[in-house]
């Protein structure tokens, strides 16, 4: 019965679709204010360039994330979604981010369960003294989404073609 349920779901990654000359991916980044988002802060006062690709939004802490911001951006806008936080220990609010990680391993298990690529969702740590690991990290999660190609079949307009 699982597996049949599966086999039905598992469509939503569409390598047979050839991406558009050009395409870039959307790439949706949920920072937490403390670290993360001063990390990219200091990226771009340090001009440290990395992949316009990434939009991103500021949330207290990654523990904010709701699994429903991920779904969401995957099936509107996203190709892809990263979730940064403050290193294990450092949460300002002391254990937020050991929820957000267990939370997200989760909802990465759920969505890959429903056939998204594991790729398309990714976590990491970045304090607010680490501009070169965030352009790296962003660098990294644009590459592996570009390799995956646009996620078509959960955009609106993919429904209504059919
Ligand atoms: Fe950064 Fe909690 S404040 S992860």
């Amino acid at each position: 019965m699982e597996a049949e349920v599966k086999d039905q779901l598992v469509s939503i990654e569409k390598p047979e679709l050839i991406a558009p000359p050009n395409w870039e991916p959307v790439i949706m980044g949920i920072l937490c204010n403390w670290c993360s988002y001063a990390g990219s802060d200091l990226t771009g006062t340090s001009r440290i360039q990395y992949p316009p690709n990434i939009r991103i939004i500021r949330v207290p802490c990654s523990s904010r994330v709701d699994p429903w911001f991920l779904i969401k951006s995957l099936q509107t806008t996203a190709d892809g979604v990263l979730v940064s936080g403050c290193h294990p220990g450092d949460c300002h609010y002391i254990s937020g981010n050991y929820f957000a990680r267990r939370r997200f391993l989760v909802t990465k298990k759920l969505l890959n369960f429903v056939g998204f690529h594991e790729n398309r969702i990714q976590f990491s740590w970045v304090s607010a003294a680490e501009g070169p690991k965030f352009a790296k990290v962003v660098n990294k999660v644009t590459e592996d989404i570009k390799k995956l190609g646009p996620l078509h079949l959960y955009k609106k307009e993919n429904f209504e073609k059919k």
